[in-house]
């Protein structure tokens, strides 16, 4: 069996929790391939609404197996919260959620690392998470950081006391003013390490090569976007692991040519959280607008979302870059009541028209060239079929179908499960 993918095309929170929640009645196994708790995962049901940071978002639904791969990056502290937060669900964690050996681990000064690195850079911030994600990596890729499989050792303090004691200096190095009191933090990262411990760890790529073997079902959850990637993104402005297709073959260990559909998500407009540039960000009140309705704040910092039209120059290079099979429109109701809408379709870059995504989009070099569109005046959320869509948005997805070659399967109208209307 091929494993599909799920991934984000934008700069992130483009609705990943809820389309993999809806679609986890067709897959035996959901499995976070990486990113860590900088992502905020929202699912809707039944008048709930539950934010998932590390936990895939196939854990409601008692039939499916959850997996966090290797790929990901794990703070016991944050995954201790997560854990307490589903216990009024009466789920059996222990039976439905497995994690990789060879995750990474999220040390307490990796997050304050985060913090000096980000207060070193004043203006120039990144305006990360400050989940530690970026410090992690880089033990990670520097050789030198610490793994889930290493909490089974019995040596595993000492490696990481030696790892905190390194971490410390080099916050030293940063010469900022941060305040800490690492006792507490350690206290707090030792307690959740136990209860960490008191769950599954396998060799998930074993366990994945297997479970294709008997034929199970499979779907890969990307966190952030791929406008986020650390290859593909807007660099430095970044997170630090591939958010893009690929990265679902390193960060579980399938190979590449045992991947099926890739699923593309997007917003039917644009959003970003942190710095770094946006072209077709707006500041006035057709942004505001969107922010408002569209309820635009970060599911894990809770930092306002910047808001701007759909940039299809932007999608249509994620689009290339993950070889989306298929895609799914979200938040298209937020969109309802606006006259005209406007889709870039080509950058005025350096004076020239381009229609490709170039090595800087800043807004020193690129302003947007719109193509303008009916808007829809009627509200969506309670449409359940796909003949019930305004001919105004028929027309917004049948453009965007034409330019990006790729189909649109799903039309998402609101953040309840039930509020996705199949095409
Ligand atoms: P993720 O990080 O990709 O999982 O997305 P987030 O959960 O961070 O952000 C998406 C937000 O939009 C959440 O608050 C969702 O509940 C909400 N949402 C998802 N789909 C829709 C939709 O079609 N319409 C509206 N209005 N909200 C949606
Ligand atoms: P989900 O999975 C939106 C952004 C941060 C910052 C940059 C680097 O919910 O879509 P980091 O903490 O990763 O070093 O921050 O990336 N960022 C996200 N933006 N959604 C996310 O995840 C994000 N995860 C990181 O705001 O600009
Ligand atoms: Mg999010």
């Amino acid at each position: 069996m091929a494993v599909d993918l799920l991934l984000g095309l934008q700069w992130g929170d483009e609705g990943k929790g809820k389309i993999v929640d809806v679609l986890t009645t067709n897959y035996d196994i959901i499995a976070r391939f990486q990113g860590g708790p900088n992502a905020g995962h929202t699912l809707e049901f039944d008048g709930i609404k539950h934010v998932l940071h590390t936990i895939p978002s196939g854990i409601f639904h008692k039939s499916a197996m959850n997996i966090v791969g290797n790929g990901v990056v794990i703070d016991p502290v944050i995954f201790k919260k997560e854990l307490d937060n589903l216990k009024k669900f009466n789920l059996d964690i222990k039976s439905i959620l497995l994690i990789s050996r060879k995750a990474h681990l999220i040390l307490p000064t990796h997050r304050l690392l985060d913090a000096a690195s980000e207060a070193a850079k004043g203006k120039a911030k990144i305006g990360s998470t400050l989940k530690g994600i970026g410090p992690t990596y880089m033990d990670k890729t520097g050789r030198n950081g610490m793994r889930v499989g290493d909490l089974e050792l019995s040596n595993w303090k000492e490696k990481y006391r030696a790892l905190a004691n390194k971490h410390e200096a080099m916050i030293g190095f940063y010469n900022v003013d941060i305040e800490y009191d690492l006792d507490e933090l350690e206290a707090d990262f030792f307690a959740a390490v136990e209860e960490l411990k008191k769950l599954t760890f396998i060799d998930s790529e074993e366990y994945l090569f297997n479970a294709q073997k008997e034929g199970k079902k499979i779907l890969a959850e990307g966190a952030q976007g791929s406008l986020l990637d650390i290859d593909f993104g807007t660099y430095p402005f970044v997170t630090s692991s591939n958010t893009t297709a690929a990265g679902a073959c390193t960060g579980l260990g399938v190979a590449p040519n045992k991947i099926g559909d890739v699923k593309g998500i997007f917003k039917a407009y644009t959003t970003r959280v942190g710095s770094g540039p946006f072209p077709t960000e707006l500041f006035d009140e057709d942004g505001e607008t969107m922010g408002r309705v569209g309820n635009e704040f970060g599911a894990t910092t809770g930092r306002p979302r910047r808001c701007g039209w759909l940039d299809l120059v932007a999608l249509k290079y994620a689009v290339q870059i993950n070889g989306v099979t298929e895609l799914m429109m979200m938040k298209g109701d937020v969109l309802s009541g606006f006259k005209k809408l406007k889709v870039c379709t080509a950058y005025n870059y350096k004076g020239k028209e381009i229609s490709h995504f170039p090595y800087n989009i800043e807004p020193e070099n690129v302003t947007p060239i719109y193509t303008e569109m009916d808007g829809w005046a009627k509200d969506l959320t309670q449409m359940t079929t796909a003949d019930e869509l305004p001919p105004a948005l028929n027309a917004y997805i049948d453009f965007l179908e034409k330019e990006l070659e790729v189909p649109i399967k799903i039309v998402s109208v609101g953040p309840d499960r039930t509020q996705t209307i199949y095409r």
